[in-house]
């Protein structure tokens, strides 16, 4: 459904942040995206989105090519970013934000089960973002990216801002909406506990370029490159915390 075909994004200065970038995302699979920070992965998702001009290279959904027109792409693409506070407008109470990508599409759209479906009261409409929680900013962020049933979720880092708490019980949410969606997810982290449990597939990033890919399984049970090696050896294991005192 989603294809990116050798693309090129290039900074004042040289920076090659996607340096011949080429990979696929089928319907319906959860395909993670790891790699260090500064290794390209957002820069990718901003590309994908067509919010990003590529050098040179293309993306396609189902074999058209991405123009950024953004009402259509609201229809396609679901995005939830790392930040709440920074991707929802905090002068607009949740009702205007989530129904935002239904407005452009000039659909109806049912709010109070949209809310209760991320696990928010319906009343939580009226609502600015400054009167919620980081966890329930994101509920928001999520209600709106899912609010049309796109066929892919693009989720850069999305609980990295927050609590520890909170972030099992976003993951829990992303995996049921998952799971009642059917949509294809393209899951962007340098959690490599969480995407061993979510992904199909992994895609590791270094440099702007994708230097291993495979089913999770075999990449975590047998990764075949000194970096792909080293990031799982750099992830701390639950076992190794011991007792964290408070
Ligand atoms: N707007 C920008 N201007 C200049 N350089 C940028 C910009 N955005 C990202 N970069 C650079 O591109 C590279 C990749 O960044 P990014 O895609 O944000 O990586 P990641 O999400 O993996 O941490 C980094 O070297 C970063 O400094
Ligand atoms: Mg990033």
């Amino acid at each position: 459904m989603l294809k990116v075909i050798d693309a090129v994004v290039e900074f004042a200065g040289g920076t090659r942040a996607l340096d011949g970038v080429s990979m696929e995302v089928e319907p319906g699979e959860t395909v993670a995206v790891v790699g260090e920070s500064g290794s390209g992965k957002t820069t990718l998702a901003r590309a994908i989105l067509g919010l990003q001009p590529l050098k040179s290279g293309q993306v396609e959904f189902h074999g058209e090519v991405q123009t950024g027109v953004r009402a259509r792409l609201a229809e396609r693409v679901g995005m939830v970013w790392q930040d709440p506070y920074a991707s929802i407008d905090p002068r607009w109470r949740v009702e205007r934000i989530v129904r935002e990508p239904a407005d452009l599409m000039g659909k109806t759209l049912d709010v109070p089960a949209l809310l209760t479906s991320v696990g928010l009261e319906p009343a939580f409409a009226t609502r600015y973002p400054h009167e919620m929680s980081g966890g329930q900013r994101q509920r928001v962020a999520i209600a709106r990216a899912l609010a049309l049933r796109p066929p892919l979720v693009i989720c850069d880092e999305p609980t990295a801002a927050l609590d520890l708490s909170v972030q099992a019980q976003i993951l829990n949410l992303l995996q049921d909406i998952r799971a009642e969606l059917g949509s294809a997810f393209l899951y962007i982290s340098h959690d490599l506990g969480t995407v061993r449990y979510l992904a199909d597939r992994v895609i590791v990033m270094q440099n702007g370029k994708i230097v291993e890919q495979g089913p999770s399984e075999s990449l975590f049970e047998n990764p075949q490159q000194p970096y792909t090696q080293a990031l799982i050896a750099a992830q701390p294991r639950i076992e190794q915390l011991g007792v964290i005192p408070g």
